[in-house]
């Protein structure tokens, strides 16, 4: 009487109860000795249930592996490689810790060196990218943005916005209200948002007591997890290869001709290049 309770609160009931008839009838004879047509009939319904959840499992894996894929297929891949390294380390390093000056400027301009780069076609084609009006450069090949080197140029406008009093004065009047105008930094911070949420990182960062007066002002952040990075060198060397600095590359003149609006003659002037 107890094995029939416990089956009977199996998956399917009905099931289970053609089986516990089944039972009495056959001395024990398990499972598999299902009765005729309405054991059938539950057969077939459980098969069917079965390969719709086995069809389901299989699609969503898929379009997850679909997904991975896609992420995965990038064009300096093979030339990456990965190290280990603390999660984040304090104090600030060197040269990064430096006030505003012409030393740390030289650091983020090497850092961005290779922000613009030159990606052909076929590799286009390989990223599933649509080409049409694309902005082109010489030898039919396009210019590119690496996405990491787009968020530190992002992240380097906005520090230049905080350190505006030492800036201001060495910043072009035409980049003032471009480059470091709100709306460029709104766009700074709405990118760097999207790809920190997109690449979620989840470590978890602790606090320690490091002062004997047990005020909040007393606790420092700590982390001493180690996760896997990028190596910056392996991508960096890739992408200098491949960088397009003044001199060794030119636009191609933009798809439209431009009519000037108190002008009737048409131009087809080179495009300028985004900073
Ligand atoms: C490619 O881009 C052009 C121009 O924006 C657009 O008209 C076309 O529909 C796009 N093609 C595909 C396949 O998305
Ligand atoms: C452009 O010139 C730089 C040096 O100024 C070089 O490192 C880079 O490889 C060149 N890029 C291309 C695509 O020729
Ligand atoms: C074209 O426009 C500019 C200002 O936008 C004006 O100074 C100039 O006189 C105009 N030329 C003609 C031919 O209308």
């Amino acid at each position: 009487m107890k094995k029939s309770n416990e089956e009977s609160q199996g998956l399917l009931p009905r099931e289970a109860e053609n089986l516990r008839l089944n039972k009495s009838r056959h001395h024990g004879r398990r499972r598999f000795d299902l009765g005729l047509s309405p054991s059938f009939a539950s057969l077939s319904i459980f098969l069917m249930l079965l390969s719709t959840i086995v069809v389901v499992t299989v699609d969503i894996a898929y379009r997850a592996q679909l997904l991975h894929d896609r992420a995965m297929r990038t064009l300096p891949t093979d030339a990456l490689r990965f190290e280990e390294r603390p999660e984040w380390s304090q104090p600030i390093q060197h040269p990064w810790s430096l006030e505003p000056s012409d030393e740390l400027d030289a650091a983020w301009d090497d850092l961005l060196y290779p922000l613009n780069i030159r990606v052909t076609g076929d590799e286009l084609d390989m990223l599933g990218q649509n080409k049409t009006n694309r902005l082109q450069i010489n030898r039919g090949d396009y210019l590119g943005v690496l996405g990491a080197l787009h968020y530190l140029h992002c992240l380097n406008n906005i520090r230049k916005v905080i350190h505006w009093d030492y800036y201001e004065s060495r910043t072009p009047d035409d980049l003032w209200k471009t480059a470091f105008g709100k709306g460029h930094s709104d766009h700074c911070i709405d990118s760097i948002r999207q790809t920190l949420m997109c690449r979620a990182n989840t470590q978890i960062i602790t606090a320690e007591w490091v002062d004997y007066d047990n005020d909040l002002g007393g606790r420092e952040a700590r982390s001493d997890t180690v996760t896997t990075c990028v190596n910056w060198e392996s991508l960096d060397n890739w992408a200098r290869q491949r960088a397009l600095r003044k001199g060794n590359f030119s636009y191609r003149p933009r798809p439209f001709k431009i009519t000037k609006t108190n002008d009737t003659e048409e131009t087809n002037e080179e495009p300028k290049g985004p900073e």
